[in-house]
């Protein structure tokens, strides 16, 4: 089968194709083979700066072709989950427990673009609890995560929900989504202060993330752009910072996981959550794809097709 793997860290260019022998999945694993897969930043930037060649991981949708002992799923059904090594390939392996069903009606792609970003969204909504009739920022709001954060937001009541982006370029897609306002990172003024931030950037952008909350505002930090919160910013304001990470509630909370995934699914069903791909991007032009993330365009999820 194709598979993409990286050996040394760089930029796109650094990806190359391979030919190996299909893998096999072992006790709670299935083996998918791959219609769609997701392209992260996490994943993007493990290429870039990580500590040498690590597998592509990532989101998988496709059709099982293999169970392992105890997975509790039927070769040939629909199936997304999560690829913890080598997602980049026609075949992957996903353990059981990061998998569900794709409904009939939806495609690999749309898989690909809702679950673990929608999972995200949802959990960051979450742990920023907005009031009804409250205000929210979503950075990166253009982003796989962001633009169905965006959308948590809107659905949720919030009165007012302003998107952060990179560029004015994406203005007319998270307006789209439903963002009342949108501000460019470089702008001066973030408007008036929000009661909750859904900040999926980080490093350089929490200091300017942290000022432009309300007192007693919450921000949820998600991204993985690190970055330190200065105690004085969020003292003045009686502001308090969360971490979330979909990985703590995957491991830790199964029942929850899958409360939210059955959910998510009833969300688009009713279309109160459109996730959107931005691009479908052949699985031995990967490069490609990582450098639209690269250069930060994306709108939505990019998506690698096999
Ligand atoms: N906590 C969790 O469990 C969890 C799980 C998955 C993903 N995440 C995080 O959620 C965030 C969004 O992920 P995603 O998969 O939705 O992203 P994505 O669809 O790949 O979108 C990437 C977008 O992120 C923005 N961005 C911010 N900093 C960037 C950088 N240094 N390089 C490139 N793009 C950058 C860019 O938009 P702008 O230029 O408009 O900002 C870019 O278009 C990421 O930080 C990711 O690590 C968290």
């Amino acid at each position: 089968m194709l598979r993409v793997r990286f050996e040394v860290n760089g930029g796109p260019e650094v990806l190359f194709t391979e030919r190996v022998r299909v893998p096999v999945p072992g006790p709670g694993e299935v083996l998918l083979r791959a219609e769609a897969i997701g392209v992260t930043l996490p994943t993007v930037r493990k290429v870039r700066e990580g500590d040498g060649p690590v597998p592509l991981g990532g989101e998988v949708a496709g059709v099982v072709e293999a169970v392992g002992e105890g997975a509790d799923f039927a070769v040939g059904e629909r199936v997304t989950g999560l690829c913890f090594a080598h997602a980049y390939a026609e075949y992957a392996v996903v353990p059981a427990a990061f998998a569900s069903r794709i409904p009939d009606a939806a495609s690999a792609a749309t898989a690909i673009a809702l679950v673990r970003s929608g999972l995200v969204a949802r959990g960051a909504y979450e742990a920023g609890s907005p009031a009804p009739g409250g205000s929210v920022l979503v950075t990166a709001a253009a982003s796989a995560v962001g633009s169905l954060a965006l959308q948590y937001a809107r659905a949720g009541g919030a009165a007012r929900v302003v998107a952060a982006v990179g560029s004015p370029d994406k203005a007319d897609f998270v307006r789209a989504l439903g963002a009342d306002e949108v501000v460019t990172y470089d702008a001066a003024d973030w408007g008036d202060p929000y009661d909750v931030v859904l900040d999926g950037v980080g490093g350089e952008l929490l200091g300017p993330a942290v000022r432009a909350l309300a007192p007693g505002g919450r921000l949820v930090a998600f991204g993985s752009g690190g970055g330190t919160v200065e105690a004085y910013e969020l003292l003045v304001r009686g502001a308090s910072v969360i971490g979330f990470q979909m990985a703590v509630i995957a491991r830790g909370r199964p029942e929850v996981y899958a409360r939210w995934l059955g959910e998510l699914w009833d969300l688009w069903e009713r279309g109160v959550l459109r996730p959107a791909v931005h691009a479908e991007v052949p699985l031995a032009e990967a490069a490609r794809a990582h450098a639209v993330i690269e250069r930060r365009e994306n709108l939505g999820k990019v998506v690698l097709v096999p």
